[in-house]
């Protein structure tokens, strides 16, 4: 369907649609077939990164699109309050790298400021993060996860191919100082390059009292870098960790969130008093898809139901032939009832569009 017959046609959906399409369950939340409410809402905010990670883009990164075809920060702000109307309550700022879009810290002011949004987090690989904590606190952004997969320098620069260890610790620093808690530490685990550093960031994080996530490598992206050589399970991870940390169960952690982790707390074992908050996202081997409470908006507008899935429903489009809200909430009703039960990640079905442009 074209965005100018969505845009005719959603009134007549209104009024109850086509007779042979099963109704959502609640038609006043976003509910996908599997009864699953959506309540939290990723936004990618740019596609352009200053890393390029090797797990996550070629070395001479990736085609951008341009600023043209971006979402304006008013065309987001109106996505994201429609998107509230319809129950998501959590909001999660990516990109790529979200910091380098010009005037970022505008476009959190203006999504902390809509009524509804219980929970504003960012996702960043850190390296701006000095210059920028203190603002986006200011701006009413409440928790941020940091991309930091290694404690080497060398490692560091090596597997994000651009990146500075000291500039990331260095925005850890500036976000502690702005007042930022319950930040998490985000590390993929990759064979071979960083599966013997568990141990050691977790002490990192104990230090800072920071919340660490270990994160199975997935099969996105564009180049073939995925396979037996390079995944790493999570059940491995902890095998490693408990060693050093005796693990316990910490199902009801009370950290804000809902996001794909499962939690434990770590205790030292040899200075029982040393603890740290420890998640593990399995998104390979511990399929965690029958809990997924998330959809994705990408840099450019499309409504993506699941990760491993590209989305159809351009809401860019929609904004931009002139639709209404009540259109533009029922396109994004009946989108999620497409959501898939279950990612597609396996060797058939490769999703070859970077991490960056999906925004994670
Ligand atoms: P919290 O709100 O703090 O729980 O954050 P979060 O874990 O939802 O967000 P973050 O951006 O830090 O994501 C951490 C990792 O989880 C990234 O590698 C994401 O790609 C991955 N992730 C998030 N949602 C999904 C999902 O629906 N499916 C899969 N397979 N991975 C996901
Ligand atoms: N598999 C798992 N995690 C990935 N990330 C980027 N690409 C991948 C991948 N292929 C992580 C980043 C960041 C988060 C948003 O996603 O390291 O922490
Ligand atoms: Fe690395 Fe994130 Fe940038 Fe990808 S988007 S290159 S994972 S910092």
């Amino acid at each position: 369907m074209t965005v100018a017959s969505r845009c005719a046609t959603t009134a007549t959906s209104l009024g109850g649609g086509d007779p042979t399409a099963p109704p959502p369950a609640n038609p006043f939340s976003l509910v996908d077939l599997q009864a699953r409410s959506v309540a939290y809402l990723r936004v990618s905010v740019t596609d352009r990164c200053n890393y390029r990670c090797t797990y996550c883009m070629p070395a001479d990164g990736v085609s951008v699109v341009p600023r043209a075809e971006l979402l304006s920060f008013d065309e987001i702000a109106r996505l994201v309050r429609l998107f509230v109307d319809l129950g998501v309550r959590k909001v999660r700022i990516t990109g790529g790298e979200p910091l380098v879009r010009r005037d970022i810290v505008k476009l959190v002011e203006q999504v902390a400021a809509i009524a509804g949004v219980q929970d504003l987090s960012m996702t960043t690989n850190g390296h701006l993060l000095k210059d920028l904590a203190q603002p986006l606190r200011d701006a009413g952004l409440q928790r941020l996860n940091v991309s930091i997969d290694t404690l080497d320098a060398q490692r560091f620069a090596q597997v994000t191919r651009q990146g500075s260890l000291a500039a990331v610790l260095a925005g850890l620093d500036a976000a502690a100082r702005a007042g930022f808690v319950h930040t998490k530490l985000n590390a993929v685990v990759l064979k071979g390059l960083n599966d013997h550093e568990v141990v050691d960031l977790a002490a990192f994080a104990a230090e800072r009292d920071l919340i660490l996530r270990y994160i199975e490598y997935m099969p996105i992206g564009v180049d073939q870098f995925w396979g037996p050589q390079t995944y790493w399970p999570m059940d491995q991870v902890r095998q490693t960790l408990a060693t050093a940390w005796a693990l316990q169960p910490d199902g009801d952690h009370g950290l804000p969130g809902g996001g794909p982790a499962r939690y434990w707390r770590g205790v030292l074992r040899s200075n029982p008093s040393r603890t740290v908050r420890l998640g593990f996202i399995a998104a390979i081997s511990e399929n965690f898809c029958r809990l997924c409470n998330r959809v994705r908006l990408s840099s450019t507008g499309t409504l993506r139901e699941c990760l491993s899935t590209a989305g159809a429903l351009s809401l860019r489009d929609m904004i931009r032939q002139g639709c209404g809200d009540e259109q533009i909430r029922q396109a994004m009703r009946d989108a999620l009832l497409g959501k898939v039960d279950g990612h597609r990640f396996d060797a058939a079905e490769k999703t070859l569009e970077s991490m960056s442009a999906i925004g994670g």
